[in-house]
């Protein structure tokens, strides 16, 4: 009887990629200048793609609290060096999010666009899992929405012109966000990994974040267009909606991507947007570090 034939598998379609070797993020500590005379809508002179931007700025001093603190929980039992080093730079990174956003939200605040009450109720949110959620959870809590934040800084703001849109003082802050979201965007999901996180836990905690994290955003982005006067304004809308939706639909586009997230083959570095961030950072970081 002949040998059955070998089937040799599809090397590149059945690897599991993983975190590039020597991947630290860095930690930078950049100095921001808002100026008082910047535009009140300081994205496209557009009111609600700027207040979407406003709404989401809201949700990061708290949110990204929440980040550290559920990877902080796993960090004695990670004994692999490198992923130690990429904790620690997860962990300076996030931090210095949460500070310059705090800083941007209370520049937004004193030009009367109220932050302050957003922060809070995510603020509630955010303690109710941390006093309701297993550690696992809270952890694959993060993982998912360090998905959605990774894709939304490579394939919105890098790969599309939104950042050139803005007011020249207000794009590298978040220019620099959205390259930092990039280098860190596999480190919760490693240490998810490594403690033996279950496929089951992070897959119903990104079904869950799916249906939070868009009705947060809108919920806050219609009070904060209606306390600014906009709720009517159904041109600012539509140019926002089609944007996001229509073309060129960057949200509709991010489709794809966030569905590869349920699979058991996921790893964030499957998509390698290092040419893109490194652009990016020759672009919009002083001294291109
Ligand atoms: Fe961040
Ligand atoms: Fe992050």
């Amino acid at each position: 009887m002949n040998a059955p034939a070998t089937v040799k598998p599809n090397a590149k379609r059945h690897r599991k990629l993983a975190t590039p070797p020597g991947m630290i993020p860095e930690v930078r500590r950049p100095n921001f200048e808002l100026p008082a005379d910047m535009p009140r809508y300081w994205w496209d002179n557009d009111p609600a793609k700027t207040l979407l931007l406003a709404a989401l700025s809201s949700g990061f001093p708290p949110g990204e609290r929440f980040f550290i603190d559920s990877v902080r929980y796993y960090q004695d039992r990670i004994t692999d060096p490198e992923l130690q080093q990429a904790i620690r730079g997860f962990i300076g990174q996030e931090a210095h999010h949460s500070r310059e956003h705090k800083a941007l939200n209370g520049f937004l605040e004193d030009r009367g666009i109220n932050l302050g009450r957003l922060e809070r109720e995510i603020q509630v949110f955010m303690d109710w899992m941390r006093n309701n959620l297993s550690p696992e959870r809270q952890l694959a809590h993060t993982v998912a929405v360090e998905h959605f934040t990774a894709l939304m800084a490579e394939e919105f703001l890098l790969k599309y012109d939104a950042l050139d849109e803005m007011d020249p003082h207000m794009a590298p802050i978040w220019a620099w966000h959205a390259i930092e979201e990039s280098e860190h965007k596999a480190v919760a999901f490693d240490v998810y990994k490594t403690v033996g996180g279950s496929e089951f836990v992070r897959a119903t905690e990104m079904l869950f974040v799916s249906v939070v994290f868009p009705v947060f955003t809108t919920v806050h982005l219609v009070q904060l267009m209606k306390a600014d006067g906009q709720l009517g304004n159904f041109r600012s809308w539509g140019k926002a909606l089609n944007y996001m939706w229509g073309k060129p639909g960057v949200f509709r586009k991010l489709l794809p991507s966030y569905l590869k997230f349920y699979s058991p083959r996921f790893h964030p570095w499957n998509n390698d947007a290092r040419d893109l961030v490194e652009k990016a950072k020759r672009k919009w970081l002083k001294g291109g570090a």
